[in-house]
């Protein structure tokens, strides 16, 4: 089906355009009176996340009620690990639990990997045949992995942390296991995102949450390769990188397959220019915490943004919009950009 909005693909490929396009990370979530409203009806998150009609829903819940230009599949970057044999929980307030973590080479052995692995997320595959169906060609759908090391991270240290030292720990002292378990992760993240894009995600997003953790010696060496593999894979659509925090490895991320290059709020938009240079494509960056602030106040920061990158630019945050945004300072920043 044709798409009648397709602002995003067309920046995404450096094209110039009309208007930036507009999304969010986390849109699909509950800044959303009618996703927290659904959420409240079920078990828990999972459910969500593993019921395709159910995940289809609150992915459009952002296209209809903000107008945004692109729709995110709703899920979670934890199914690949789940997926590879590694179970995770979704703990209210408190976030992601495994029950059994990987502690060396013996664990990342008994992992399943690649397409059998990957098959068994069919019921993402189906999320996103539904959702494009009831998009009806409004606006481009993203499909999304989590980068191997930031998964790795989670797999390692068993939740989230402040520090992951369990996971820095690990690639200092089981080097070898590290690189087998970052191996096996981006074989089924390949077959993952490609049968993504099978299923109809117009772009692929890699999240490097935890990047900014590494050393940039580390960066190099866990995971900038592997997500440069994955990118390589995808050929059929663009594949945006959102490495948090690797402002170091910004001159690196140039070298790879990626086609876009996502920023975090401490990147200033001239150093990222500097180095990256005037025709990159960018997505970011603005302060997820700005749309706390006074409407004249978002509206001026994000024309100062959009100005400041100069186009081929992706209007979004700098990391996942937080759960208790005010809807109206998150429709002041969208409709900032709808009027630019
Ligand atoms: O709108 C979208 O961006 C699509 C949906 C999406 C979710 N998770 C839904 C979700 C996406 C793209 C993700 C990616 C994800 N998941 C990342 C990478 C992006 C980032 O934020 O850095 C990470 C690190 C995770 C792991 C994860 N999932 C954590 C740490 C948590 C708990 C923290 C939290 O926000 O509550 C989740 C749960 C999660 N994933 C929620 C949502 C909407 C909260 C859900 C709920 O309880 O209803």
């Amino acid at each position: 089906m044709e798409l009648k909005n397709d602002l995003l693909l067309r920046t995404a490929r450096g094209e110039k355009t009309e208007r930036p396009p507009v999304w969010l990370m986390r849109q699909a979530g509950r800044i959303l009176p009618q996703y927290r409203a659904l959420r409240g009806k079920l078990s828990g998150f999972k459910e969500l996340v593993e019921t395709p009609h159910l995940a289809a829903e609150v992915t459009i819940q952002p296209v209809d009620e903000l107008n945004v230009d692109a729709a995110i599949i709703f899920s979670d970057i934890l199914v690949i690990p789940e997926a590879m044999g590694c179970e995770y929980q979704m703990i209210e307030k408190k976030g992601p639990w495994f029950p059994s973590t990987i502690q060396g080479m013996e664990d990342v052995k008994a992992l399943r990997t690649g397409k059998e692995a990957a098959d068994d997320l069919h019921y993402v595959y189906e999320a996103l045949k539904i959702t494009k169906q009831e998009l009806a060609g409004r606006v481009p759908l993203i499909g999304f992995t989590g980068a191997p090391w930031t998964l790795l991270s989670y797999m390692v240290e068993g939740s989230g942390s402040k520090t992951f030292s369990k996971a820095k720990k690990f690639l200092y002292t089981q080097p070898e296991a590290a690189h087998a378990l970052l191996e096996k992760l981006t074989d089924t993240i390949i077959a993952y995102v490609n049968m993504k894009v099978d299923a109809g995600a117009d772009l692929i997003q890699i999240f490097d949450s935890w990047a900014g953790i590494l050393s940039p010696e580390q960066y190099k060496e866990f995971s900038l390769p592997y997500i440069n593999k994955i990118a390589a894979s995808v050929t059929r659509v663009p594949v945006t990188v959102f490495a948090k925090n690797a402002w170091f490895a910004l001159q690196d991320m140039t070298d790879t397959d990626c086609d876009v290059i996502g920023l975090d709020w401490n990147t200033r938009p001239e150093f990222a220019r500097n180095i990256l240079g005037p025709d990159q494509v960018v997505q970011g960056n603005l302060d997820p915490c700005m749309l706390y602030s006074p409407f004249d106040n978002i509206e001026k920061k994000t024309k100062e943004m959009i100005d400041a990158f100069g186009g081929h630019h992706i209007v979004n945050l700098g990391h996942g919009v937080y759960p208790d945004t005010p809807l109206d300072g998150v429709k002041c920043f969208v409709n900032t950009v709808l009027n630019s």
